[in-house]
Order: C-alpha cells, then sequence, then structure tokens
C-alpha cells in the first residue's frame, strides 16, 4: 500500500475537493500527512468550504496556496516548498452549460493546467518511483449510451461537449506522461456526484435551494436523461483507494450503480425536501417547469465500476435515500455558505483572508 507525506490536492476549494480535503484528514482515511490545497478560487472555488479545517489544522496539516496550475512558477515553488510526493488533481473548469457558452477557459485550464502540473510533476520527481500522479476525472469522457450497456474502462472515448473533450484530452495526457516519461500515474472517471458544498449551479443544489425559495424547478428536455448518482464521500473514499493501492497506468471507474431519469430524481427529493423542510410536495411539484434542453445533451451515462470493487475492494457506503436527505439536510442547515457563494460576498471574506498570507 502506497503511502504520502505531502499531498497536493489542486481544486482543493471546490466542491469534491474540500470533501477530500475534509475526507483525508479525519479519521476515516488513515492518512497521517500533510495536505497542500492549490486553488485559483475561480468563482467556483470557495475557501469557506475548509475555514473550519483551516483553522484546526492551518499551518500544521493543512496549507492553502492561492495560486493557478497553468503558472508553471507557482507550480514548481509548490513542489519545491513543501517536498509535494503526491498530486491529486481535481483543479478544472468544470460546468458543462458553461463551456458550451465559453469554451476556452476550459481549455486552458483543462488541458493546459494539467500539462503544467505534469510537466512540473515529471521534473520535480524525475525518475522517482515513490511518488504519484492522480487524475481525477468523469464518465463524460465516454460519450452517451442508448437504452441499455456501460461505460467500462476500455469504452472509447467520444467527448460531446467542450467540457468532456478537454477533460478528455487531460486524460490522454496523463497517460502519455506514464508510457513516454514513465511518471506513475493513477486516472479515475467518476458519475455525477452530489452532496455538501456543491456550487449552487448543479442540478441537486439548484433544485433543493429553488425549492427552499419557491421558486421554477428548471428541467431540460423531456426530463428523461439517464445519470448515475454517487455520494461525494463515497467518490473520495474511491479516490483514495486507487492512490493507495491502484495499479501504477491503470484507470478505474467509479459509479454509484444507481441510475435515475432527472425527472425521476426530482421527484425523490422534493418528497425529502418536503419531509425535511415541512413544505408541501403538491406545491414543490408545481414549480416543476420544462425548458430548452441543453445543446448536444448526452442522454444516458452508466458506469461498470466493478474493476474497482473486484480488484480493490471498494463499496459505495450510502443508499440514494440517504445520501439526498444527508445532502437535503445540509443544505436546509448551511444558509451562511450558501449566502456567501451566491452573494460574492465571501470573495471578499477571501481577499482579506488569503491573498495577503
Ligand atoms: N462534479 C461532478 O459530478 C464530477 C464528476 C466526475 C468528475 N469530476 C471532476 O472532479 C473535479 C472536481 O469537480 P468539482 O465538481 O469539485 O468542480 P468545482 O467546479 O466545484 O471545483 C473546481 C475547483 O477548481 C478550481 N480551479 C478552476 N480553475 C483553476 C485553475 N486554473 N487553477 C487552479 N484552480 C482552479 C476552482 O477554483 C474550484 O475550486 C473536476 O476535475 C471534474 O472534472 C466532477
Amino acid at each position: 500500500m502506497r503511502d504520502f507525506k505531502t499531498i497536493l490536492v489542486t481544486g482543493g476549494a471546490g466542491f469534491i475537493g474540500s470533501n477530500l480535503i475534509r475526507y483525508l484528514l479525519s479519521d476515516k482515511s488513515g492518512f497521517t500527512g500533510r495536505i497542500v490545497n492549490l486553488d485559483a478560487l475561480t468563482y467556483a472555488g470557495n475557501p469557506d468550504s475548509l475555514a473550519d479545517i483551516d483553522k484546526r489544522l492551518g499551518g500544521k496539516r493543512y496549507f492553502f496556496l492561492k495560486a493557478d496550475i497553468c503558472d508553471r512558477k507557482a507550480v514548481e515553488k509548490a513542489f519545491t516548498d513543501y517536498a509535494i510526493d503526491a498530486v491529486c488533481h481535481l483543479a478544472a473548469e468544470s460546468h458543462v452549460d458553461r463551456s458550451i457558452l465559453g469554451p476556452e477557459a476550459f481549455i486552458r485550464t483543462n488541458v493546459m493546467g494539467t500539462f503544467t502540473l505534469l510537466d512540473v510533476a515529471r521534473i520535480a520527481w524525475k525518475d522517482r518511483s515513490d511518488v504519484l500522479f492522480h487524475h481525477v476525472s468523469t464518465d463524460e469522457v465516454f460519450g452517451s449510451l442508448g437504452d441499455s450497456g456501460f461505460f467500462t474502462e476500455t469504452t472509447p472515448y467520444d467527448p460531446r461537449s467542450p467540457y468532456s473533450a478537454s477533460k478528455a484530452s487531460s486524460d490522454h495526457l496523463v497517460m502519455a506522461y506514464h508510457h513516454t516519461y514513465h511518471l506513475p500515474v493513477t486516472l479515475t472517471n467518476c458519475s455525477n456526484n452530489y452532496g455538501p458544498y456543491q456550487f449552487p449551479e448543479k442540478l441537486v443544489p439548484v433544485m433543493i435551494l429553488n425549492m427552499i425559495e419557491d421558486k421554477p424547478l428548471p428541467v431540460y428536455g423531456d426530463g428523461k436523461n439517464i445519470r448515475d448518482w454517487l455520494y461525494v464521500e463515497d467518490h473520495n473514499s474511491a479516490v483514495w483507494t486507487v492512490m493507495q493501492n491502484g495499479v501504477l497506468g491503470q484507470t478505474y471507474n467509479i459509479g454509484g450503480e444507481n441510475e435515475w431519469e432527472n425527472i425521476k430524481l426530482l421527484d425523490r427529493l422534493i418528497d425529502l425536501v418536503a419531509e425535511e423542510s415541512g413544505k408541501s410536495s403538491a406545491s414543490l411539484r408545481s414549480l416543476i417547469t420544462y425548458v430548452k434542453d441543453r445543446p448536444g445533451h448526452d442522454r444516458r451515462y452508466a458506469i461498470d465500476c466493478s474493476k474497482l470493487k473486484t480488484e480493490l475492494g471498494w463499496r459505495q457506503s450510502v443508499t440514494f435515500d440517504e445520501g439526498l436527505r444527508k445532502t437535503v439536510r445540509w443544505y436546509l442547515d448551511n444558509s451562511g455558505w450558501i449566502n456567501r457563494v451566491r452573494s460574492g460576498e465571501y470573495r471578499t471574506w477571501m481577499d482579506v483572508n488569503y491573498t495577503q498570507r
């Protein structure tokens, strides 16, 4: 089993990254080293998500660096200053709709940023074998499925949106660095995540927050697009399992084995929000509004994660109902975090608290 002293987590102020850092620094992971969180704090990055961790472990086991992964000098400095021996790379532009409106930022961060990190790691680590570059990617690189079948690790790449094309490029670069330069890498492709601290532009938090505020619940097209859903902590336990035990140069699919049509997911979410908030589910249902479909909207994603389960012994830990209920509760209980994210107030807070460090 691999062990690391200092893991550089990129994008650690985002949704999955902040949950990953929380997980790694908890007793659940068994990790005893340090985390360096390198994040540019774009609109999606929010240091407030880790304010408690920073207070408790900042300067001891947790370090925050405000930097862009495309800034080679800043990345080199992080490697040198903190003697990084593992990278868990999550930093990305991550929202499909934004990639349709403005693809350039996706190519810059997801392709050039990944290249920069890989190249710095290659030079900093030379021929070391006790190091690891883990790349976090998406099942969207595989394209769209019909009514049956699953994505496996050998499914040919067929990305359809600028987002998935940029992630596919980054995956290829990671594997190319392994084959060409023998950089020790592992890679995971995961399905849709949900859970606490997700920026309120993605489906689950948008719906919960709109229900809380009695706003329309926008559903793309006929609402029958299918996604596989995984609780964010289960994604992170899988990433950590692969970082410790995955075979170098291998890809592992991560999924919830939990396919839902968007409209059925929304139906379930309405009942949970009604139960947790005391609102009437009938009045919440009346807020459903069908809107024009997203261009190139992939119909169905479904993941076969049996390789991860049989070879590395990973399992999901929560059912969809348990995970969704926890998520609903978290959004109901954390109006301070939500208001700051939405008002942009946390940016001022961030400027005062972080850029002057
Ligand atoms: N959310 C999902 O359902 C999902 C599923 C599978 C894979 N992924 C992948 O997981 C990773 C994290 O996703 P997320 O949902 O947490 O995203 P997110 O948008 O919530 O967070 C992304 C983070 O990256 C940071 N960032 C963006 N550009 C940067 C740059 N140039 N330099 C440094 N930091 C930068 C942002 O500030 C933010 O903190 C992404 O690589 C994404 O492709 C996400």
